[in-house]
């Protein structure tokens, strides 16, 4: 027999600390969430902004995003903890992240002229997969597939923890964000146009395909420290990616190692058939770390972040040392 189902009504306060961006779409903050008798833990805080809540269409395709990638709970995805309306205004609690975005990473590599030692973009993509594997592959209760799609797999989503996690963040806004800008009051594409797939750039339907080609896309962009496709004229934009013939990724990449450059150029396939699920592409690149002399793991991506940024670096552990006993 089964009980009534019992609610109790959270009162939720949050104190905002400081404000971390400010982007196209929402407002991110750091903040602390504030429960009872001194309770308090840090979240970062998403408020949509106005003119995109206003949207009825828009917003409800926000929410049901929201919902779904509530239970998106894995070590290498941002966690949602909670989506709630106050006075109109549509907010996300999501874990804090303490570090640095791959588009943070991408710059200080270029402001020091330095490259970006292969093993660490390689274990930074490889993550990434993991999280997409999970999400692509991810059951409701019912054991029902959901086939959640990033969609919006970029430098800008995903962030490296001080000691050296890899967390890709915005399940959920993705679906919203590609198909309708408010703005424009139109249909039309708004995801990051330099790193989505020509079927999604064509605005056709995607599939998991897509966010493999994007994750290929960062990975290049890792080692390149330039982006791949880089056109800023939207018609320019589009033809880059799905009429031109596809960049050769090795040629462009003549350092690296054409066993990882080759696993780009295959990730980056036009045709989404040709390119591996996000479980063979994040093991292909792995098996490729493990070949390497200085493997990629979050030790190695710490004491990386470490010395990049000496000025903001401040870990939750003390740094740990591999040779500690
Ligand atoms: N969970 C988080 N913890 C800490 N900082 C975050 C978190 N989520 C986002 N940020 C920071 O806020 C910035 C803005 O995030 P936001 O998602 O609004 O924009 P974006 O990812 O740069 O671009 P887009 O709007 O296309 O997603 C990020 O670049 C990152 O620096
Ligand atoms: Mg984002």
């Amino acid at each position: 027999m089964t009980t009534p189902a019992q609610t109790i009504d959270y009162l939720g306060k949050f104190r905002l600390m400081r404000r971390v961006a400010r982007g196209g779409m929402a407002t991110v903050y750091e903040a602390e969430q504030i429960g009872n008798r001194g309770f308090t833990k840090r979240v970062a805080l998403k408020v949509i902004h106005d003119n995109y809540a206003r949207e009825p269409e828009w917003l409800q395709l926000f929410i049901d995003e929201a919902k779904l990638s509530a239970n998106l709970v894995h070590g290498n995805i941002v966690q949602i903890y909670q989506f709630q309306e106050v006075d109109g205004r549509f907010y996300m609690a999501m874990e804090f992240i303490r570090g640095v975005t791959v588009r943070a990473l991408i710059d200080r590599h270029r402001a020091l002229d330095e490259p970006v030692p292969p093993a660490i973009a390689a274990y930074i993509v490889s993550r990434v997969c993991r999280a997409l594997d999970f999400a692509h592959n991810f059951v409701d209760d019912l054991g029902r597939r959901l086939y959640i799609v990033h969609r919006d797999v970029s430098p800008g989503n995903i962030l490296l923890t001080w000691d050296g996690q890899v967390k890709l963040a915005d399940f959920g806004i993705a679906k919203a964000r590609t198909m309708h800008d408010p703005a424009e009051a139109k249909q039309m594409t708004i995801g990051k146009k330099h790193y989505m797939s020509p079927e999604q750039v064509l605005g056709l339907k995607v599939d998991w395909r897509t966010d493999i080609f994007s994750s290929a896309v960062v990975l290049f962009e890792l080692l390149a420290r330039e982006q791949l496709f880089r056109e800023i004229e939207t018609e320019a934009a589009m033809d880059e990616v799905t009429v031109a013939p596809t960049p050769n990724v090795t040629r462009l990449l003549p350092e690296v190692d054409a066993g990882l450059s080759g696993l780009i150029a295959l990730a980056i396939s036009k045709d989404p058939m040709l390119r591996p699920n996000a479980a063979m592409f994040g093991l292909a690149l792995d098996q490729w770390c493990a070949r390497q002399k200085t493997i990629g793991s979050p030790e190695r991506l710490q004491e990386h972040l470490a010395r990049l940024f000496p000025a903001t670096y401040s870990p939750p552990v003390e740094a740990r040392h591999e040779s500690a006993t």
